[in-house]
């Protein structure tokens, strides 16, 4: 029986990718976006989320679903990127994990990024790491704009690490994991790479010495890994799709 999976942000870049890579595979995917999806809904209210996720229950009756790909999200330096990124990716995992429970070898995977290795606001990670949602978007209000998108980022790739032990996940044989791409040649990037001085930025930000800036392609194929029967073991993990720039940044360790 072909594999159940759902997937966030498939309208676009690397949901998208990931999305045509699994039915490729003969997997059968569910896609879950603001349009151009089966299930059509913004992840950045709370209507949205639990539009969406009753959704995916009709859609999923009985054997649920068997992975989840969490991928929907925005560059903004505005506080809305908090509730998009962190409380729409936070949420839908967590409500899915009923259906994932009742799927076959079932996986999660999102995706955070390469930006975590830079400053982060503490207040809004700890905020949303509280499940206050308003308060992470008030505190995003006061933060440094830039810093609004890698604290979203950041406080998922905790998140992982928080839930990935606690009831109904390891315990239920489900791996909970995410990855961290460096620059990848997106819609969400094209304006940066449009303007040579924002590209100088990025470049000097986030060096990618291995193979330079990625194909959503690339990204792909390790939440099509993460998320697929062969990982038994790798859970709670940020993998970095980055060309070598996590390494770059932080050097040898310690580790
Ligand atoms: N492109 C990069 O360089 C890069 C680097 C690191 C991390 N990321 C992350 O990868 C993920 C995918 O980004 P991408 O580059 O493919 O961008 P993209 O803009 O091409 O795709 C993002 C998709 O998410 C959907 N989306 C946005 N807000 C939504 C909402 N409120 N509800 C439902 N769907 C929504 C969009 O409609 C779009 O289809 C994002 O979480 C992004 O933060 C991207």
């Amino acid at each position: 029986m072909a594999r159940r999976t759902i997937v966030t942000g498939s309208a676009s870049g690397i949901g998208r990718a990931t999305a045509d890579l699994l039915r490729a595979r003969g997997e059968q995917v569910t896609g879950v976006d603001l349009r151009d999806a089966e299930v059509r809904a913004d992840l950045g209210t709370r209507a949205g989320r639990r539009d969406a996720l009753e959704s995916l229950a009709a859609a999923h009756p009985g054997a649920g679903v068997d992975s989840v790909v969490a991928c929907a999200g925005i560059a903004a330096q505005r506080p809305a990127t908090v509730a998009v990124n962190y409380f729409g990716t936070t949420a839908l995992l967590a409500g899915l994990r009923p259906l994932l429970a009742r799927g076959t070898d079932p996986r999660a995977a999102l995706v955070a990024s390469i930006t975590v290795t830079s400053a982060l606001d503490e207040a809004i990670v700890a905020a949303c790491l509280d499940g206050d949602e308003e308060r992470a978007v008030a505190r995003a209000a006061e933060a440094a704009p830039h810093e609004i998108y890698p604290s979203s980022k950041g406080a998922l790739a905790r998140w992982v690490r928080r839930t990935c032990l606690a009831p109904g996940w390891a315990d239920a044989g489900i791996p909970l994991n995410a990855v961290g791409p460096g620059v990848v040649r997106t819609p969400m990037t094209g304006g940066l790479f449009a303007d040579p001085a924002m590209k100088a930025v990025m470049d000097e930000a986030i060096p990618m010495p291995l193979n330079g800036y990625a194909g959503p392609e690339a990204v792909a194929a390790a939440l099509a890994w993460l998320t697929s029967p062969e990982n038994t073991h790798v859970t709670g993990q940020l993998l970095f799709v980055d060309g070598g720039a996590e390494v770059a940044l932080r050097g040898e360790g310690p580790r």
